[in-house]
């Protein structure tokens, strides 16, 4: 059995897909939470399914480099940030090579970076007058979204879309494919996209 670790610091709906996804698998479970923000609503979430989190702080991660230290007893197989806005510090990045993915809520290159998160992606990409947005899970390095792309699902934006429509709509893509393709990755297979609707 496989364990994940899912890094989420925001409502925790993908976390709470993702655990409910692998409730009755043998392949994998989410054993832990990390969280950097106090009041969070993955934590609720964690403690209604029963999930232990850990909460980290700037001081741990970026001055003392505790994170492997916190790591440790939690033995991740994988580590998934899951609404987690926070660069994982290089020693991490080193230690679970190939072993960390995220979820970004829009069509990578394009719309990633620092400070592009949540809302502000869905804001940006209206503003830019696209005609497609959609989701992108990749490899984690050590720069902001540049990891190598593990799967993308792209959709039409709908005419008089809304940053708020699309957000609700890229989070059904989310929930529907992100647990997917953690169970493929975990198989070693890649799961292919269908064409955007
Ligand atoms: C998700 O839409 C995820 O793609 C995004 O945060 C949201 C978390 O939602 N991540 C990023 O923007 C990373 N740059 P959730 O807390 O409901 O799972």
């Amino acid at each position: 059995m496989k364990n994940l670790v899912v890094f989420a610091s925001g409502s925790g709906s993908n976390m709470e897909v993702l655990a409910r996804y692998f409730a009755d698998s043998l392949l994998a479970t989410v054993s832990a939470v990390v969280c950097n923000k106090p009041g969070a609503g993955v934590i609720e979430r964690a403690g209604k399914l029963g999930i232990p989190v850990v909460m980290v702080n700037r001081q741990q991660l970026y001055v003392d480099s505790k994170l492997p230290e916190i790591l440790h007893p939690l033995r991740p197989d994988l580590i998934i940030l899951a609404g987690f806005l926070w660069l994982i510090p290089e020693n991490v990045i080193k230690d679970y090579s190939g072993r960390i993915i995220n979820i970004h809520p829009a069509l990578l290159p394009s719309y990633g970076g620092k400070g592009m998160f949540g809302m502000n992606v869905h804001k940006a990409v209206i503003e830019a007058g696209e005609q497609y947005s959609g989701i992108s899970i990749h490899q984690v390095n050590e720069h902001y979204d540049e990891g190598e792309l593990l799967f993308q699902q792209a959709l039409r934006l709908h005419p008089g879309e809304t940053p708020e429509s699309l957000a609700e709509r890229i989070h059904e893509l989310e929930h529907y494919y992100f647990p997917r393709v953690v169970e493929a990755f975990l198989n070693g297979k890649r799961l292919s996209p269908t064409p955007a609707k």
